[in-house]
């Protein structure tokens, strides 16, 4: 089958990138981290969570966060997370004007991270996204744990097309499968891929999350651009993971995407030598060396045989 022409790039480095840091990080550095994002061509770009935060310390900001991001918007998308009515309010308070909502494959999962059963998650979630289409926002669902849930284990993808479909008929743009953990391989992105189709999700409303914990992200990735899907989630600087599923070590980094993207040809508006200013900076501010491929080796410009620095 014919990959896609064009990618979207959704970058989820702001959010998922830091939320798990346990050292406090200016509310300055993240705005300079995401205007950094914004140079480099990417233009949507998960901002932060309007979440407890108790749960959250690390985006204990998102309010003045998406405050002065909505005073200079332009053209770009800055979903936030919202988990209840209570988060909508102070997202909407705070000028944001897209979100995820998050839900997980199992309930042992979504217990332990929004303290909600999958089924009042869904409930929980009804009046958010109905105020959110009211004022004509751009809403995502999240599946999490769609691979695999590292407290209950196997994850039966019926299960994960019908959490799916649900967010859908409340209302979502747009369904992201998250591999939380790290453990899915490319036959089982086929396989869900097929199972979502066959279900009655539309490729163009299906989104991957994959996290790079075993190294099989780009792979994953491959399988889902052979399924025609034709958006991906990724952290510039590879950073992240979520703080209640143990094991979760890295999102698939943004540069390494790039790099693939570029290499096959797939438009997708991001440049790779911006991605990796971005990608340094925040190593830096996290005072960790740079853990992605690309960000280690450089890029590769096939036609000049020039290295992208
Ligand atoms: N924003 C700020 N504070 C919030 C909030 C929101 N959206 N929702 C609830 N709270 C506050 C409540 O006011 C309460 O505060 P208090 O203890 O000072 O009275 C406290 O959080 C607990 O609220 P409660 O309604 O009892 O919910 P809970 O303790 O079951 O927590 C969530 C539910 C969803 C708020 C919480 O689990 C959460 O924020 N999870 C986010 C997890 C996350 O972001 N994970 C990473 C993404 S994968």
């Amino acid at each position: 089958m014919a990959l896609p022409a064009r990618v979207r790039i959704y970058e989820v480095g702001p959010r998922d990138g830091l939320q798990n840091e346990a050292s406090p990080i200016a509310t300055a550095t993240k705005l300079e981290y995401i205007s950094l994002l914004r140079g480099a061509g990417l233009a949507e770009i998960e901002a932060t969570s309007f979440v407890s935060p108790a749960a959250i310390p690390q985006l204990a900001d998102a309010d003045e966060v998406m405050k002065a991001l909505a005073a200079e918007r332009g053209e770009v998308r800055y979903p936030v997370l919202v988990p209840n009515v209570r988060g909508l309010d102070r997202a909407i308070a705070a000028g944001a004007h897209a979100l995820a909502v998050f839900t997980a494959a199992s309930d042992a999962f979504t217990e332990r991270n929004i303290g909600m059963t999958v089924d009042d998650s869904l409930t929980a979630f009804t009046p958010v996204l109905a105020r959110a289409r009211e004022l004509g926002w751009w809403k995502r669902g999240y599946v999490s744990t769609a691979f695999g849930c590292p407290f209950t284990g196997r994850v039966d993808p019926g299960r994960v097309v019908e959490i799916g479909l649900r967010l859908l008929e409340l209302g979502v743009d747009e369904v992201c499968f998250g591999d939380t953990i790290g453990v899915a391989v490319p036959s089982q992105v086929h396989h869900l891929t097929a199972r979502a189709v066959s279900g009655g999700i539309p490729p163009e409303k299906v989104a991957y999350h994959f996290d790079d914990t075993r190294g099989t992200a780009l792979a994953n990735v491959v399988a889902g651009l052979q399924d025609g899907i034709a958006c991906f989630d990724a952290s510039t600087g590879g950073t992240g993971g979520c703080p209640y599923a143990p094991g979760a070590a890295g999102n698939l980094a943004t540069e390494d995407l790039v790099y693939l993207l570029d290499g096959l040809g797939i438009a997708h508006g991001v440049h790779l030598s911006g991605v990796l200013v971005a990608a340094r900076f925040i190593a830096k501010a996290l005072g960790r060396p740079l853990a992605s491929k690309v960000g280690q080796a450089g890029g590769w410009d096939p036609l000049s045989g020039q290295q992208v620095l």
